[in-house]
């Protein structure tokens, strides 16, 4: 049995991920900062033969971060699988911009990500095995008009992921990132309508993304069947960038 911690696991693309690894018989530790978390535990151990535990923790919070992963080992002895979901939006002009909004995003995206990989990394160096998936954005390799923030944070999470996969590679720990394309979620709800349907235009697929679409693509890098593949970028957004 595995052990998975997702991060903004509450909704959206993180709960997907911890349905779809509980479908593969892996204990799931739901972090975020909504108590909508607690729900979606029990909607995990309820429909699947694992165990789910909610636990609010602030990803941009270090000491949070590291107080918390002591409880996880204290209920499940074990990670093996690191999943960095959580994420905000912030969007705005440069120029518009506050300080705030720019840092807010920075704290949560990308310092959430440097906070949750390392405080695992040592339980996962110990069992000699690790899967660390950390969740970026098309929007990380193209950049967006009122997104400079936000892309900002997705294009250091791709750079991030990139150096971990090589400093960890010989521990059998294996690191990536998966770039989404247009999901369906909150975080992309409040866009207007022409938004949606222009982006539904230019998608070859001709379809916006389900949250199924990005955790069908976890499960498969944590599976053996990945092990070879270390310090990748893989863009599940129906065709939209190439
Ligand atoms: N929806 C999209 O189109 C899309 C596209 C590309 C990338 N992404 C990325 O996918 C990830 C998931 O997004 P989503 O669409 O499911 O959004 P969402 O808003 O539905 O879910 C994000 C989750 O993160 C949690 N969270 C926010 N701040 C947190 C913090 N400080 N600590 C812990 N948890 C926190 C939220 O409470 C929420 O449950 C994000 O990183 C997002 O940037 C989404």
């Amino acid at each position: 049995m595995k052990v998975a911690i997702i991060t903004g696991g509450a909704k959206g693309i993180g709960k997907a991920i911890g349905l779809k690894l509980a479908s593969l018989d892996t204990d799931i530790a739901i972090w975020d900062i909504v108590d909508e978390g607690e729900q979606s535990a029990k909607e995990i151990s309820s429909t699947h033969k694992v165990k789910a535990r909610f636990y609010k923790v602030d990803v941009s919070s270090y000491n949070e971060v590291s107080e918390t992963i002591k409880k996880v080992l204290d209920d499940f002895n074990k990670i093996h699988i690191m999943v960095n979901n959580a994420g905000i939006t912030r969007d705005g002009l440069l120029l518009r911009m506050k300080p705030e909004e720019w840092q807010s995003v920075i704290n949560v995206n990308l310092t959430g990500c440097f906070n949750c990989t390392k405080t695992v990394l040592k339980t996962m160096i110990s069992q000699r095995w690790g899967r660390i998936i950390n969740i970026s954005s098309i929007i990380g390799i193209t950049g967006n008009f009122g997104q400079s923030n936000y892309a900002a944070s997705k294009a250091g999470i791709i750079g991030f992921t990139k150096s971990v996969a090589k400093e960890v590679a010989k521990r059998n720990i294996t690191a990536n990132a998966i770039a989404p394309g247009f999901i369906e979620t909150d975080m992309t709800l409040s866009l207007p309508d022409e938004v949606k349907e222009t982006y539904q235009k230019q998608i070859p697929l001709k379809r916006l993304g389900k949250p199924a679409d990005i955790a069908n693509i976890v499960a498969f890098l944590t599976s053996e069947d990945a092990s070879y593949i270390t310090g990748q970028v893989i863009n599940v957004d129906g065709g939209l960038l190439m």
